[in-house]
């Protein structure tokens, strides 16, 4: 009886993992062809940002294989879409919403995510290369300035009520 209950929830399980695959978000293939990368300052710069930045924060995805099994599909596609939608290197001639707070996300470990590490230990940078990268991208921003969001609007005071 137990095992007759373990086939069916095994089979259960397979048959869920199967039709999950056909849900139609994941990779994105073809891939999106890049706009205009930026003007950047030195090839240094490019290459610690495609060492540790690209994969979601650019058009030049490298999606491993198990971005091909869903859920892990969905999560990586998440994250993918969510990071290009603050900072895109392959669409500098869009808006990158995202760039103002990067020194503290780098410096304080917020990027590249935690998770992201294990599986891409080229993306692990030394301090000095973490610098090496914020101060070329400073220097990249400075010489070749994305579309910015417009400044922080104030916050609207209660109190002064307009008297016209
Ligand atoms: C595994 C995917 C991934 C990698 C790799 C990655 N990021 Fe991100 N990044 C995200 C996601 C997702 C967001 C949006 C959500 C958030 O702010 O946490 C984001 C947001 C950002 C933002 C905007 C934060 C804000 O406050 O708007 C900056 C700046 C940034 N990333 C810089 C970088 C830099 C620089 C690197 C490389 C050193 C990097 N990221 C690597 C996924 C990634």
């Amino acid at each position: 009886m137990r095992r007759k209950y373990l086939a069916w929830s095994l089979a259960i399980v397979g048959a869920l993992v199967a039709l999950i695959q056909f849900v139609p978000y994941g990779r994105i293939d073809p891939p999106e062809p890049a706009r205009r990368e930026p003007g950047w300052d030195s090839p240094q710069t490019r290459a610690l940002a495609q060492r540790a930045c690209f994969d979601c924060h650019s058009n030049q995805t490298v999606w491993p294989w198990y971005a091909l099994i869903a859920p892990a599909s969905w999560l990586i596609r998440h994250d993918v879409d969510d990071g290009r939608g603050h900072v895109n290197f392959s669409n500098w001639d869009r808006l990158q919403r995202g760039l103002r707070g990067v020194r503290g996300d780098v410096m304080e470990g917020r990027m590249p995510p935690w998770y992201y590490l294990p599986l891409h230990p080229q993306a692990r940078l030394t301090p000095a290369e973490k610098e090496a990268l914020l101060q070329g991208l400073a220097a990249t921003i400075a010489k070749d300035t994305p579309p910015q969001p417009p400044p922080r609007q104030r916050a609207a005071n209660p109190e002064r009520k307009s008297t016209e």
